[in-house]
This record gives structure tokens, C-alpha cells and sequence, in this order.
């Protein structure tokens, strides 16, 4: 059973205080008042507590179980029966799975091949990052990642993945909206550092904005084991973008995702995950309020960290990029023993994670062919996502990238030789796509 990184990568360290180098940034000073205000310096000090008392377990456990920790489901399965309790149960102490098979492997195959060719017609007008070797495309509206996307089964998935959370001000309901994302086409033997360990749907302002902070309101307020990871209804609200940035994303996805449409095996290309969502969050948020024990051996006993109510130190927390974390900077996650790799996959598997949950790019690639996944998450139709998708779907028409990745790019896919559009999807997939929003 595949693990943990043979060798730990040189992914970015964030010092485990910064005592001399404190934000000038204000917001990042108001965003910690602003929680002290409403909840208290007692109640962080509770729940700090009991965040790093029941990382212990958690750690040992993930440690143990390694990457068979996330669970695996088969899509025609999950189709016909949905999930059953006890999956449901896995998948909310997980945060993550993968679901074999949502798009049959053949099919998989073959549009692989379909975007190979697209891709060398249009390999001119087609911008990629990182720029010493690009993999990761900025192309969004490609034949095939609008067949997988909207193929039947994917969208019948991402309805059911959208079940998985509540929203009992019935404001919110499953059908999936499209949100358009990129494509990965990674060669081998080429080493990616860029997407270290981190949690996407913003940084800085799950602290900042007000209506993001109240989803985390059970943590703050010494009750972090009643957090509900799973409820959308002030979520919904929740200002992702308040700091602009290429790293946010608009729109609210129950569950990040990709779908492979090639091979890939650990340490070839594929991702890490943590799998655990609702106490490592815990433990991200409370972090910028505690400094270490001076003590390197009292680095994991929670009880001599110190409160902090007025430094302004957040680690790894950049507001236009995601949430990133590192041994030092967060030494109860046992990162190096808990980050691991999803098990071997083949073209036509997806894997899910949660909206909070930690995950890095694999930094290693020793296979023998590219790694190919379209990025496609699962978005249930909240009033934010609606307005996004609508805009999307004006931008799209008009031959423009998705607003949330316009910035410096000019592409106009329409142009593109092979681009076939919107042309001959079902009324279901249109809906998907926004059309009637
Ligand atoms: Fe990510």
C-alpha cells in the first residue's frame, strides 16, 4: 500500500514565529482582534487544547493506515445506491475518496487522445505554468474537458456529492453548476514544487471576512469536536474571494476534484492528501494565536505554546494565495507522516477532497508516460455560485477565459482549431452550464 514521500521535498518551510517580521498588513491585526472579540481568548485557549490532543490519535492513525485510509468507491455503485451510512461516515472522518470508473476507461483513453491533438493544433495560442516546465494548461473549454464534465454519470456523481452537505434554509440545492478549471499534462521526470502542502477556498479570509469566520464558530468558541464540516447554510455566505488572487476560486466546491485520463501511481505525477478535514482545519485556524515553547523538545506539548492576542503572525497565510503549511510552522500535523498518496489510479478514476482539507501536487514523477487529470469539482447551486456561473457562461460565450482566471490572459478559445462549444449537450448539461440562469 502506497505512503508517505520517499524523501521530503523541498517544499516551502514558514518559520514557526515571526517575531520581527509582523505583517504591516492591518487586515491580518483586525482579522485576530476580530475573533478575540467574538469568541475570546479562554475559548481559543480551551479548543487549542483539545485540537492538539486529538491530533495525537489522528496522526497515529493516518500514520498507520497510510493511504489506506481513503476510502475507494466504484462509480456504478455509487450511481445506482448512492452511499450508504457507513460510507458517509467514512467519507466525513476522511474528507477525501476516490470513485473508480465515473468516466469507463476506454472513453478515458481515448479523449486523452482527443486532447493530445487539440492541444499540438493550438499548442501556439495554449499558455501553461510553471514556465521551466509546463504542465499545468490554462485551457478551459477544450472538446474533452466539456465531455467529461458534462457526461451523465460525472454530473449525477457531483449531485450526489453535493448531498453530502446540508443546508437546512433551503437557499441551496444539489444540481451541479460547471465551474471551468484546467487541465494537467505533466511528462515525466519532472520535479513540481509549486503546489506544496495547502488548502484552497482562500486564506486570510476565513479569519477576515465575517460570515467564513461563523462557519467556523464551534472552533473558535471551545467546542472545536462539534464542528459540522458539512454545513453549507452560513457557508453559502462565505466570502472566498475577498482578497483577490489567482489562488482563489469564486465559487464554493463541496468537493475539489480531478478526473485522470491517463495512468498514474504514487510518485508518478499523482496528488497527496491529508486525509482528515474537520480537526486539521481546527488546528490551521487556531495556529496564529499560540507561539511556540522556546524549548524545540516541547515543540508538540500543546499546554507550553503561548497565547498570543497581539502579534500578527499567520502562518503560511498569504491573502492572494491558498493556505499553505509546513512541518515547522505546524508540527502537531505530523505532515510528514500524515501527507499521503492516493492509491494507484487509471484513466477514468476521480479522486474528491473536501473544501478544507490539505493536499499537495506530487512532487515526483519516475513514470513513463504524461499524467493527465481535468480539474473538475463539485459546485451545488448556491446564490454566489449561480452568479459565478452565470458570468462564466457570458465570458465563454464571448470568447473570453473564466473571470476567475482572465487575469493576463486573453485567450480566445473560440478560435481554436477543433473548439466545438456548447454544441449538442443535453438540457441537463446545460443547465449545468448556466444556461436559463
Ligand atoms: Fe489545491
Amino acid at each position: 500500500m502506497p505512503g508517505k514521500v520517499k524523501t521530503w521535498p523541498a517544499w516551502r518551510e514558514y518559520p514557526s514565529y515571526q517575531d520581527s517580521c509582523q505583517p504591516k498588513d492591518q487586515d491580518y491585526v483586525q482579522s485576530k482582534k476580530s475573533v478575540l472579540q467574538e469568541y475570546g481568548a479562554d475559548a481559543l485557549k480551551s479548543s487549542w487544547l483539545q485540537v492538539c490532543h486529538d491530533l495525537e490519535d489522528i496522526s497515529m492513525d493516518i500514520a498507520n493506515k497510510q493511504s489506506s485510509c481513503i476510502p475507494i468507491f466504484h462509480a456504478k455503485d455509487i450511481l445506482d445506491e448512492g452511499f450508504s451510512q457507513d460510507q458517509v461516515q467514512q467519507i466525513k472522518r476522511y474528507g477525501c475518496f476516490i470513485v473508480r470508473q465515473i468516466i469507463p476507461q476506454e472513453s478515458a483513453a481515448r479523449h486523452y487522445q482527443e486532447l493530445k491533438t487539440y492541444i499540438t493544433e493550438n499548442q501556439a495560442q495554449i499558455q501553461a505554468w510553471p514556465t521551466s516546465s509546463p504542465s499545468m494548461l490554462l485551457l478551459y473549454d477544450s472538446p474533452t474537458q466539456i465531455a467529461v464534465r458534462t457526461h451523465p454519470s460525472h454530473l449525477k456523481l457531483q449531485q450526489t456529492l453535493n448531498k453530502l452537505w446540508h443546508d437546512d434554509t433551503g437557499k441551496t440545492i444539489s444540481t451541479p453548476l460547471l465551474y471551468s478549471d484546467g487541465v494537467r499534462d505533466r511528462p515525466p521526470n519532472q520535479t513540481f514544487l509549486g503546489l506544496g502542502p495547502h488548502i484552497d477556498a482562500g486564506s486570510l479570509c476565513r479569519w477576515a471576512d465575517s460570515d467564513y469566520r461563523k462557519v467556523y464558530k464551534r472552533i473558535f468558541s471551545g467546542k472545536p469536536r462539534e464542528h459540522d464540516a458539512f454545513d453549507l447554510s452560513v457557508r453559502k455566505h462565505a466570502n472566498q474571494f475577498l482578497y483577490p488572487g489567482p489562488a482563489h476560486s469564486t465559487v464554493f466546491r463541496s468537493f475539489q476534484g480531478w478526473t485522470a485520463l491517463t495512468k498514474a501511481a504514487p510518485g508518478q505525477g499523482t496528488i497527496l492528501l491529508y486525509p482528515n478535514v474537520s480537526t486539521v482545519i481546527a488546528y490551521i485556524l487556531l495556529r496564529p494565536f499560540f507561539q511556540p515553547p522556546t524549548d524545540a523538545e516541547d515543540i508538540l506539548d500543546a499546554s507550553k505554546w503561548r497565547f498570543d492576542a497581539e502579534g500578527s503572525y499567520f502562518p503560511g497565510t498569504f491573502k492572494e494565495q491558498s493556505q499553505y503549511i509546513s512541518r515547522t510552522s505546524h508540527p502537531h500535523l505530523r505532515l510528514e507522516d500524515c501527507l499521503v498518496h492516493i492509491p494507484s489510479i487509471q484513466p477514468g478514476d476521480s479522486v474528491w477532497w473536501h473544501a478544507d482539507l490539505c493536499h499537495a501536487v506530487d512532487p515526483d514523477h519516475d513514470g513513463d508516460e504524461n499524467a493527465s487529470v481535468i480539474y473538475i469539482g463539485s459546485c451545488p447551486s448556491t446564490p454566489v455560485n449561480q452568479a459565478y456561473i452565470k458570468t462564466q457562461l457570458q465570458a465563454t460565450l464571448a470568447g473570453k477565459p473564466p473571470p476567475d482566471y482572465a487575469e493576463g490572459l486573453d485567450t480566445d478559445e473560440t478560435q481554436f482549431k477543433g473548439y466545438v462549444g456548447h454544441q449538442g449537450l443535453s438540457e441537463e448539461a446545460r443547465g449545468a452550464l448556466g444556461y436559463g440562469l
